[in-house]
C-alpha cells in the first residue's frame, strides 16, 4: 500500500513539475500580445520585431542596454543612416558643386574693374588668419573623415581594399576626435574676434535687393563684412556649435542622454555636417576662383585698394578716416604691418 503511495507521489510530483516548468515559458509569452513562439526557428526576425516591439534580454553586466538586441527605433535610426543620410548629403553637397561650376562657367571671375591700384590696405591681421585658418584646416580633416563614416563603406572600400579601408577609417576616426578640439576652439574665437562685424544693419538690405555684386554687375556698397560674409559666418558660428554639441554627444556615449537621445544626436550631426560642407564650398569658391583679389586677404592680410573700394567701400572709408588719410599704404608697409614682428 505504501508502495503505492509512493509511486503516487512520483507520479503527481513528476506531473507538477512538468506543468511548472512548461508554464514558464508560457506565462513569459502571454506578457506580450503575441500568438508567435519566439524560439521557433520559423519565426521570421521582422514578425518578431513587429509583434514584442522590442527584443531584449537580461545581462549581468552593469551597461543594461547591452541586453537589448533589436528595437524598432534601432531599425528607422539604421535606415536612416544607411539611405537617408548618404542621399540627402549626396544631394547637397554635388548640388552646390554643380551649381557653383555652371556659375563659373557663366558669370566667370568677378574681376577688379579697376585693376590694382598698387596700393594695399590691411584686412586681416596675423591673429585672425591664424584662427581662420587653423579651423579651416580642422574643418576640412573633420569633413573628409566624417564623409568617409557616411560614404567610405560603399564608395571607397571596394577600390582600395577592406584592410586598407580599415587602417585608413582608423586614422580619420582618430582625427576626426582629436581636431574637434582646436575645431570648437576656433569657432569660439572666430565668434569673438569677428562679431562686432557681423551684426546685421539696414546696409545689408540694401545690399542683397542690389543682388550683392554677384549675380550682375552692381557693387553695392558695404561696411567691413557684406550680408553674405554675415550670413556665411553666422552659418560657421551656427553650424560649428551644432555640430560640436551633437558630435561630444557621440564622442562620449550614455553621459549625456539614452538611446533615443544619441541616435537624434546623429542624425542631427550628419544633417548639419552634410549642409555646413556644402555652404562651405560656396565660400572657399568665392575665396578663390569666384573673386579676383579675395584669397590674399586671408593669405597675406591685405587687399588692394581698388578691390577695398568695389567690395567694400563703406569699410575702406571708415578705415581711410580711422587711420588718416595718408593710410593707403605701399604693398611692402602694409604687408609688414599684417604680419607679426618676428
Ligand atoms: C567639435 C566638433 C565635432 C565633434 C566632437 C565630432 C564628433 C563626431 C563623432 C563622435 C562622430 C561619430 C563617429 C562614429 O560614428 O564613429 C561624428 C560623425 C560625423 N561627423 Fe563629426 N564631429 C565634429 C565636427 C564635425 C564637422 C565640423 C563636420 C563637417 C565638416 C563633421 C562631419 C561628420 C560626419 C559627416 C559624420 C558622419 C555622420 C554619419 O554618417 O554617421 N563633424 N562626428
Amino acid at each position: 500500500m505504501s508502495r503505492i503511495f509512493a509511486q503516487a507521489r512520483f507520479i503527481i510530483g513528476a506531473l507538477v513539475l512538468v506543468v511548472v516548468v512548461g508554464a514558464a515559458p508560457v506565462s513569459a509569452q502571454t506578457q506580450t500580445p503575441t500568438q508567435l513562439n519566439p524560439t521557433a526557428s520559423s519565426v521570421k526576425e521582422d514578425q518578431l520585431l513587429q509583434q514584442m516591439r522590442i527584443i531584449d534580454g537580461r545581462v549581468s553586466i552593469p551597461d543594461k542596454q547591452s541586453g537589448n538586441l533589436e528595437q524598432p527605433a534601432g531599425r528607422d535610426w539604421r535606415e536612416f543612416h544607411q539611405k537617408t543620410l548618404p542621399w540627402i548629403a549626396a544631394i547637397a553637397i554635388l548640388g552646390v558643386l554643380a551649381a557653383l561650376v555652371i556659375f563659373y562657367l557663366t558669370r566667370g571671375m568677378v574681376k577688379i574693374e579697376r585693376g590694382r591700384s598698387g596700393r594695399v590696405v590691411v584686412r586681416f591681421n596675423a591673429l585672425e588668419r591664424f584662427v581662420h585658418w587653423m579651423t579651416a584646416t580642422c574643418f576640412i580633416i573633420l569633413a573628409l573623415s566624417g564623409l568617409n563614416i557616411t560614404f567610405g563603406k560603399s564608395l571607397l572600400a571596394p577600390l582600395i581594399g577592406l584592410d586598407a579601408f580599415a587602417a585608413w577609417s582608423q586614422w580619420a576616426k582618430y582625427a576626426h576626435n582629436y581636431l574637434s578640439f582646436p575645431f570648437t576652439i576656433g569657432v569660439v574665437l572666430i565668434l569673438l574676434l569677428w562679431i562686432t562685424g557681423n551684426i546685421p544693419d539696414k546696409t545689408d538690405v540694401e545690399w542683397v535687393k542690389r543682388g550683392g555684386g554677384i549675380v550682375g554687375n552692381d557693387h553695392p556698397p558695404a561696411r567691413r563684412f557684406n550680408a553674405g560674409q554675415k550670413l556665411i559666418y553666422w552659418i560657421v558660428i551656427l553650424g560649428g556649435m551644432a555640430s560640436a554639441i551633437t558630435g561630444y554627444i557621440l564622442m562620449f556615449p550614455f553621459y549625456a542622454t539614452g538611446m533615443e537621445g544619441m541616435q537624434t544626436a546623429q542624425s542631427i550631426h550628419g544633417i548639419v555636417a552634410a549642409l555646413f560642407i556644402a555652404v562651405m564650398l560656396g565660400h572657399i569658391y568665392i575665396g578663390t576662383i569666384g573673386m579676383e583679389g579675395a584669397f590674399e586677404a586671408m593669405g597675406e592680410g591685405t587687399v588692394d585698394e581698388n578691390w577695398a573700394r568695389q567690395h567694400h567701400a563703406l569699410w575702406l572709408e571708415e578705415e581711410k578716416a580711422r587711420t588718416g588719410p595718408n593710410q593707403s599704404q605701399s604693398q611692402a608697409a602694409a604687408r609688414a604691418a599684417a604680419t607679426p614682428a618676428e
